[in-house]
């Protein structure tokens, strides 16, 4: 009995060994660990300031160009996660200007829906994102401020930013 439970001692931690290693090697991956953020190109010209507060809370970090890292941002297999997500985030709807269009429109993930639609919808933000943000929960009436502001600000359907090039 002994010698079977010993043995099992030894699979267990060889197999936490094995988990250790590979947690510490892909920490060694490059993607994900530049978090230099791209300039901000224009500045969104909001509605009003309580939108644009609602939307730094909720949004900002993956659809403009001020995303602020945390540290686990910096821990592989996470880190991968939250640069795919801002990534994409930015490509699609940025209110830091650079790639803001719609020119994916129609093309892949299909039909674009306005970010009102998205907050309303609930699927923005982004579930996983409310994990380690609860701050970016928004109540129903916080929804409806956040989707009449954005509507207001970039036009009902869109995410073309009637933006403000900030000026030199
Ligand atoms: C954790 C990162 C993250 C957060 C936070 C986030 N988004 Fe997104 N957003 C994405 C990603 C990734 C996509 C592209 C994939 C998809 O469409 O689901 C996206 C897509 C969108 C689109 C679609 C653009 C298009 O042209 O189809 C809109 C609109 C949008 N987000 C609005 C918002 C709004 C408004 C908020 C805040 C209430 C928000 N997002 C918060 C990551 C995020």
């Amino acid at each position: 009995m002994s010698r079977s439970s010993s043995a099992f001692g030894k699979a267990v931690g060889v197999g936490v060994g094995a988990i250790v290693v590979v947690a510490l090697g892909i920490q060694l991956v490059p993607y994900g660990r530049d978090h230099t953020n791209p300039a901000v190109v224009t500045q969104t010209n909001w509605d009003s300031p309580q939108t644009r507060e609602l939307f730094y809370r909720a949004c900002a970090d993956c659809h403009s160009n001020e995303t602020q890292w945390p540290w686990y941002s910096n821990v592989a297999p996470v880190s991968w996660l939250v640069m795919r997500d801002t990534l994409e985030g930015r490509e699609q709807f940025n209110v830091s200007g650079g790639s803001s269009g719609r020119e994916g429109q129609g093309g892949e993930g299909g039909e674009s829906e306005s970010p009102a639609e998205r907050i309303q919808d609930g699927s923005m933000p982004l579930p996983i994102y409310l994990v380690m943000h609860p701050e970016a929960r928004l109540t129903a009436e916080e929804k409806q401020l956040l989707s009449a502001g954005v509507e207001a600000t970039f036009g009902a359907s869109g995410v073309t930013a009637p933006a403000v090039a900030s000026s030199p």
